[in-house]
């Protein structure tokens, strides 16, 4: 039975590991993050060397609304997803005292938010 993965932040690094790793295993991916050039090239990569499909959406996953519409554009598609693969995240380092607040609530909606709201998203609204 075929497979699929939906994988966040999969434009580089661990998220892009993760989708090689998923196609050599023949599921197919849903691939998002921000870069689009940087997600066309894996897709094209990862098509040319595994028997697997490859869709890539570009979004924001800090903004909410843009949460919301990676699911509707996925569900509308009619792919279904077997796994959720919430990668997507970045860390900060500096002294709270120095550190810019909005770089505090991009960080929050991203590493929180985002990866709560899908995993709400997925487990209560699928099948509607
Ligand atoms: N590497 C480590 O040692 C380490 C340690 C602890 C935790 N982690 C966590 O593991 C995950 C992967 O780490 P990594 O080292 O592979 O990080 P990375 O190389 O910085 O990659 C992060 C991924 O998240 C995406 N991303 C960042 N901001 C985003 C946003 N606002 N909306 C959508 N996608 C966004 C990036 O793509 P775009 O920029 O194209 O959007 C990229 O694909 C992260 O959550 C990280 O915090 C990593």
């Amino acid at each position: 039975m075929k497979t699929t993965a939906l994988i966040t932040g999969a434009s580089r690094g661990i998220g892009a590991e993760f989708a090689k790793i998923f196609a050599e295993n023949g599921t197919d991916l849903v691939l998002t993050a921000r870069s689009e050039q940087d997600l066309l090239d894996l897709k094209q990569e990862i098509e040319s060397k595994y028997s697997v499909s490859v869709k890539t959406i570009v979004r924001d996953l800090s903004n909410s609304i843009e949460v919301q519409s990676l699911f509707d554009e996925i569900k509308t598609s009619g792919i279904t997803i077997n796994y959720l693969i919430n990668n997507a995240g970045f860390g900060d380092y500096a002294y709270f005292e120095n550190s810019k607040w909005k770089r505090h609530e991009s960080m929050i909606n991203l590493n929180v938010n985002a990866l709560t709201h899908l995993c709400h998203l997925f487990i209560t609204e699928w099948g509607d």
